[in-house]
């Protein structure tokens, strides 16, 4: 058996995490042979819900689930954990956009980047989901000086999947059959779907649907989706969205299929011709632990026009919260290649949390 990994999440009391912490448990998104140790976070008022979460967790006596920790705050939470996904922040209602919640949800993350920095261990990898996700994967990043900026992505695996979803149902065929969508930019409604380079059962998708449907149809409603859901479900999406963490976190972590193209938010490194210095969801291929931008895939003028937009409006967000961007990481995440810090992995005995706490004892939840 091999050693547990500690992997933190906040927001645990959520919808979202309802979802996502039994696939975890369950070895979806590690593999089947790799036990975890949930370190969960909340606010303290949800912590009396987070119990009860964590009681259904040891009532499925999962046989990876190796130890869970309970915490009210991330500086204890975070502590040498080597997976964080940050979850907890507000969601959006009806008739609102995500960059909305901007100005609730960003201190939060400042505040993450800090403790990611101090208490994390330093292999850690980070997926921002709570929205405006690219965004606050920026304030994250800034805020965690000690850290590579490549060690914080944010999540647009969720666009990246409708769209294949809605391009299977489109052709028939099963999303198995559908493969190299791309989805650029923001997890907004000014991100581009791009199945330019996608393949329906390895033939070009472009030649299988028509333009007009791709260009009126398709692209809008995937930049609409979690709004769709919203005024269906009167609720974000949520057992989607986990779906869409254990896939970016298994790729990232465990690879991608050779040849195969996946969508992640990461820091721009000037890739495609885009600024450096936002997080911006690009192609990436991963293997042992690293993802790389996938180079030279054409980009058409149509493509083009609709990079340049999604850019502006992350140039645009990330004035907006200019203020919680230190100045002292200005520069490690312009110029990556002078981030090459590289840590020792710390592994569990003994180097996380306590597990005597005010939540948990002998690991029985109180
Ligand atoms: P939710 O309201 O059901 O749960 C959020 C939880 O976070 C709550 O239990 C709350 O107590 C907790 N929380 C708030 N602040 C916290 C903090 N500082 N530390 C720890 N926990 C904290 O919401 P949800 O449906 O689970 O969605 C969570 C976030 O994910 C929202 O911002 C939503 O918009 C976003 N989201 C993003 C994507 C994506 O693709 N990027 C997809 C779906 C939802
Ligand atoms: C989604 O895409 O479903 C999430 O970002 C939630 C939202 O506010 O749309």
């Amino acid at each position: 058996m091999r050693r547990p990994v500690r992997i933190a999440v906040t927001g645990a009391a959520g919808a979202i995490s309802y979802n996502l912490l039994f696939k975890i448990a369950a070895g979806e998104m590690m593999g089947k042979d790799q036990p975890v140790i949930l370190q969960l976070i909340e606010i303290p008022d949800a912590m009396n819900a987070l119990r009860g979460v964590a009681m259904e967790l040891e009532d499925c006596a999962y046989p990876l689930l190796h130890t869970i920790t309970l915490h009210d705050n991330v500086e204890e939470g975070f502590s040498n954990c080597h997976y964080a996904l940050l979850v907890g922040a507000r969601p959006r209602g009806p008739g609102m956009e995500r960059r909305d919640l901007m100005e609730v949800n960003a201190e939060i993350f400042s505040r993450q980047g800090k403790a990611l920095n101090d208490f994390a261990n330093r292999d850690v990898k980070v997926l921002v989901t709570g929205n405006p996700a690219n965004t606050n994967a920026l304030i994250a990043s800034r805020n965690a000086p000690d850290l590579s900026p490549s060690q914080f992505t944010c999540l647009t695996r969720l666009d990246h999947n409708r769209a294949k979803g809605m391009l299977a149902s489109q052709c028939g065929v099963t999303a198995r059959d559908i493969k190299n969508i791309v989805i650029w930019g923001n997890h907004s409604p000014t991100q581009y779907p791009d199945l330019h380079h996608a393949t329906v059962f390895g033939q070009p998708a472009m030649g299988q649907i028509d333009t007009s449907w791709y260009r009126d149809e398709f692209i809008p409603r995937v930049q609409q989706r979690g709004s769709e859901i919203i005024n269906a479900r009167g609720l974000s999406s949520a057992a989607s969205a986990a779906q869409a963490i254990v896939d970016q976190m298994n790729n990232w972590c465990l690879g991608t299929e050779p040849g195969e193209i996946v969508s992640m938010g990461i820091l721009s490194d000037g890739s495609y011709g885009i600024q450096k210095g936002i997080f911006f969801s690009f192609p990436v291929r991963c293997n042992y632990g690293r993802y790389q931008i996938v180079q030279g895939l054409d980009v058409g003028e149509f493509s083009r026009q609709k990079l340049t937009a999604t850019e502006l409006e992350l140039l645009e967000e990330k004035g907006v919260v200019e203020s919680l961007l230190p100045e002292e990481t200005e520069e490690s995440h312009t110029n990556l290649s002078i981030c090459l810090k590289s840590g020792v992995t710390l592994y569990a005995d003994g180097t996380g949390p306590s597990q005597e706490s005010k939540f948990m004892s002998n690991n029985r939840v109180l």
